[in-house]
C-alpha cells in the first residue's frame, strides 16, 4: 500500500511529483523517490524515511524533465532503505509499484539465471528487469509491457516510463487502485483522486486488468486480453479532498474536532428530519427476509462492525456473524444464499476486506458497503453502497471515519428493526432523536480537554494499559486499546470486563492503569463488580462514565464524567474520550501522531 504518481507535464515535473507524494504520504512513508525522462534519459532520486529527506536530496541534486513518476513506500519486501526505495529502474525502464508481485521469487530466479543483476530485495525490481528484457526482444515498450504483464501474479498498480520516450507513460492496474487524471495538454496517473486534486478533477478510474498507454494528448486503455476498452471519464469533487491541518497541530486532532459536523452530514443522508425516522434508498433486499447478516472489516472498521452486531441483534433481532477480513476470507464459511454481507471500510480498498466481499458474492450474498470513498473498489463491487460523509481522513489512526461508520450502522439497525417489526414507531423516533443529539453532545464534550492532558502524563509512564467494557462498550474497549497501541506505542489490551478473571487479571498490579468504558446502562453494575476485582489488586482505575460518585474500591486515577444518554448511542460519544486519551498520550510521548511507525492508512496488500 504505497502511493504512486505519474505526470506528463508541460514544465519540469519534479516539484509537482513531490507535491503529489505529500498528498499520498498517508499510504506509506518509509521511503520515497521520483524518476524523470530528461532529453530522453532516465534519472532518479530516492531517500530513506519521510518525504522531507527526498526533498533535501532534490535541493542539492535537482532533477529536470517534463515526464516523471514518483512513489511513497510502505515496505513489504525488503527493509525501508534507499536501495529498496522506488522507482526501480534499468537504464531503459523506470517503474513505481503499489502491491505485491507474488511470484517475484521465481521470476527473479529465472532473470538471475539469465545473467540479470539485482540491486534491491524488493519484488518490484523484477518488473523493471522483465520489461527491459521484453523490450530487448520485442523492440517496443507497449509490446514489452503487454508481454510482461501476463507474467505477473498478485496485485499491482504500476506507472512506467522509458528512456527515449518523453511523451509516453504506461499504467497498469490489478487489485491496487489507479486513476488517470486529464489535464490541459498534461496527463497524470495516481493512486487516488486526492493525489491528483491540485492538477485536475477529471478522472478515469481503471478497472482490474486494465492497462493504459498515456500521452499528453491521448490515452488508449486495454484490458488483460489486449482489447481496447472505454472507461468513463468523471468529474470528482476535489473540494472534499482538502489536506490542510488548519489551526490544528495534527490531522488527528483536526479530525477528532470535525466529528460533530461530519456526523451531522452523515445523519442528513439517512434521517428524515421532518418525520424523525431513518430513510434509505430502495435496497435490493428486505431486512425482513434476511436469514443472517455477515460483517467483515479490518482494524478500527472491524470494531465499528462489532458495535453494530450488538445493535442489529438487540434492536432488529437478526443474527450477525462478524470476523476480521484476513481470517474470514480464507475460512471457507458456509453461507445460506440470500443473506446480507456488509463490508465496512474507510478507504474501500483494504485488500482483505475486498477479498471477503468477493467471497461472499460467490456465496450468493447481497453485498452492502459502508465506505468513505465512493469511487473505491468496494463501492464498485457492492450491490448497495452506504457512504459515510467523513471527508478525507488523513491521520492514520481512524477517528471521524469510525464515528461516521457507527452513524450509518445505527441508522441501518433502526431500518432493519422497522422492517422486521421489532421496533415500534415510537421507539424508532426515540432512537433517531438520540442519534440527532450526538453532534451537539460531542461538540459540548470537546469544549474542555484539560483533563486529558493531565491523564496523559500518567499514562505515558505506563508500560501496559488495560481497557475494559461490556456490551456495546466492549468493542470500544478494544478500539481504545488499538488507538493507544497505534500512536503512543504503549502496550494495551481491550477486554470484555467479565472475561478478565479468566486470565488477564494475572497481569494487573499497581503499575497497570485500567481504563473502564462504563456508561450507566443495564450492564453497569456487572462492570462495576469487575472494576472492584481489579481495584482490589491495586490497579489504577480510569472511569469513563455518566454515573456520579462511583465507588471503584480505591482512589481512581481519573474519572471522565460523561453526560447521560440513551444506551443505544453511547458508543458514538464514548469514542471521543478514548480518541483523546490516545491523542494526548502520544503527544506527551512525542511520537509521530499522524504517521506512526510501521503503519499505513490504506492497506492494499494482504
Ligand atoms: C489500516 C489503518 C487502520 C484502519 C484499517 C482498515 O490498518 O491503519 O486505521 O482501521 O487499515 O482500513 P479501512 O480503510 O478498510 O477502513
Amino acid at each position: 500500500m504505497c502511493g504512486i504518481i505519474g505526470i506528463l507535464g508541460k514544465e519540469a515535473v519534479a516539484d509537482d511529483l513531490v507535491d503529489a507524494l505529500r498528498r499520498l504520504e498517508y499510504r506509506g512513508y518509509d521511503s520515497a523517490g521520483i524518476a524523470t525522462v530528461d532529453s530522453g534519459r532516465l534519472d532518479r532520486r530516492r531517500a530513506e524515511g519521510k518525504l522531507k529527506n527526498l526533498q533535501k536530496v532534490l535541493n542539492t541534486q535537482p532533477l529536470a524533465g517534463l515526464t516523471g513518476i514518483g512513489h511513497t513506500r510502505w515496505a513489504t519486501h525488503g527493509a525501508p532503505t534507499e536501495q529498496n526505495a522506488h522507482p526501480h529502474a534499468t537504464s531503459e525502464v523506470s517503474v513505481v509499484h503499489n502491491g505485491i508481485i507474488e511470484n517475484f521469487q521465481s521470476l527473479r530466479a529465472s532473470l538471475e539465471a539469465r545473467g540479470v543483476r539485482f540491486d534491491s530485495q524488493t519484488d518490484t525490481e523484477v518488473i523493471a528487469h522483465l520489461i527491459t528484457e521484453e523490450l530487448h526482444s520485442l523492440g517496443n515498450p507497449i509490446k514489452a509491457v503487454a508481454a510482461a504483464l501476463k507474467q505477473f501474479e498478485g496485485a499491482f498498480a504500476l506507472a512506467i516510463i522509458f528512456s527515449g520516450y518523453d511523451n509516453m507513460m504506461i499504467g497498469a492496474k490489478k487489485g491496487s487502485p489507479l486513476a488517470i487524471g486529464h489535464g490541459d495538454g498534461e496527463a497524470y496517473l495516481g493512486s487516488d483522486a486526492i493525489a491528483l486534486a491540485p492538477f485536475t478533477n477529471e478522472i478515469t478510474y481503471l478497472e482490474d486488468g486494465d492497462w493504459v498507454v498515456l500521452t499528453r494528448e491521448n490515452m488508449i486503455i486495454r484490458d488483460m486480453d489486449g482489447t481496447v476498452v472505454q472507461r468513463e471519464r468523471q468529474v470528482v469533487d476535489v473540494s472534499t479532498m482538502a489536506i490542510d491541518k488548519g489551526e490544528y497541530r495534527h490531522f488527528m486532532d483536526k479530525e477528532i474536532h470535525e466529528q460533530p459536523d461530519v456526523i451531522s452530514d452523515t445523519l442528513s443522508g439517512y434521517v428524515n428530519f421532518t418525520t424523525g425516522k431513518v430513510q434509505f434508498e430502495e435496497m435490493p433486499f428486505s431486512f425482513k427476509d434476511l436469514p443472517k447478516i455477515t460483517i467483515s472489516a479490518c482494524g478500527t472498521a472491524y470494531y465499528a462492525g462489532l458495535v453494530a452486531k450488538y445493535w442489529f441483534e438487540r434492536y432488529a433481532r437478526i443474527p450477525v456473524e462478524i470476523d476480521v477480513a484476513s481470517e474470514f476470507r480464507y475460512r471457507e464459511a458456509p453461507m445460506e444464499k440470500g443473506g446480507l454481507m456488509m463490508v465496512i471500510s474507510q478507504s474501500g480498498e483494504t485488500a482483505d476486506t475486498l477479498a471477503a466481499l468477493k467471497y461472499c458474492k460467490q456465496q450468493g450474498q447481497h453485498i452492502g458497503a459502508i465506505v468513505n470513498v465512493r469511487t473505491s473498489n468496494m463501492a464498485k463491487e457492492a450491490d448497495v453502497v452506504w457512504p459515510t460523509m467523513a471527508g478525507t481522513e488523513i491521520g492514520v489512526a481512524s477517528t471521524k471515519a469510525f464515528t461516521c461508520q457507527l452513524t450509518v450502522l445505527a441508522c441501518l439497525a433502526i431500518q432493519a428493526g422497522r422492517e422486521r417489526g421489532t421496533i415500534s414507531e415510537e421507539l424508532e423516533k426515540e432512537l433517531v432523536h438520540a442519534l440527532l443529539e450526538i453532534p451537539r453532545e460531542i461538540s459540548t464534550f470537546l469544549k474542555d480537554e484539560s483533563q486529558f492532558e493531565e491523564l496523559a502524563n500518567s499514562l505515558s509512564k505506563a508500560r501496559d494499559v488495560m481497557y475494559l467494557g461490556r456490551g456495546l462498550s466492549f468493542p470500544l474497549a478494544m478500539e481504545g486499546a488499538l488507538k493507544l497501541k497505534e500512536i503512543s506505542y504503549i502496550h494495551a489490551e481491550g477486554y470484555a470486563a467479565g472475561e478478565l478473571k479468566h486470565g488477564p487479571i494475572a497481569l494487573i498490579d499497581e503499575k497497570v492503569p485500567v481504563i473502564v468504558v462504563a456508561p450507566k446502562d443495564y450492564l453497569f453494575e456487572k462492570t462495576l463488580s469487575n472494576v472492584q476485582e481489579v481495584a482490589s489488586r491495586g490497579a489504577k482505575i480510569v472511569m469513563i462514565t455518566d454515573a456520579q460518585n462511583v465507588d471503584v474500591g480505591n482512589e481512581p486515577l481519573a474519572v471522565i464524567q460523561m453526560p447521560s444518554l440513551h444506551d443505544f448511542v453511547t458508543p458514538l460519544l464514548y469514542a471521543i474520550p478514548i480518541q483523546l486519551i490516545s491523542y494526548y498520550t502520544a503527544v506527551q510521548m512525542g511520537t509521530d501522531v499522524d504517521q506512526p511507525r510501521n503503519l499505513a492508512k490504506s492497506v492494499t496488500v494482504e
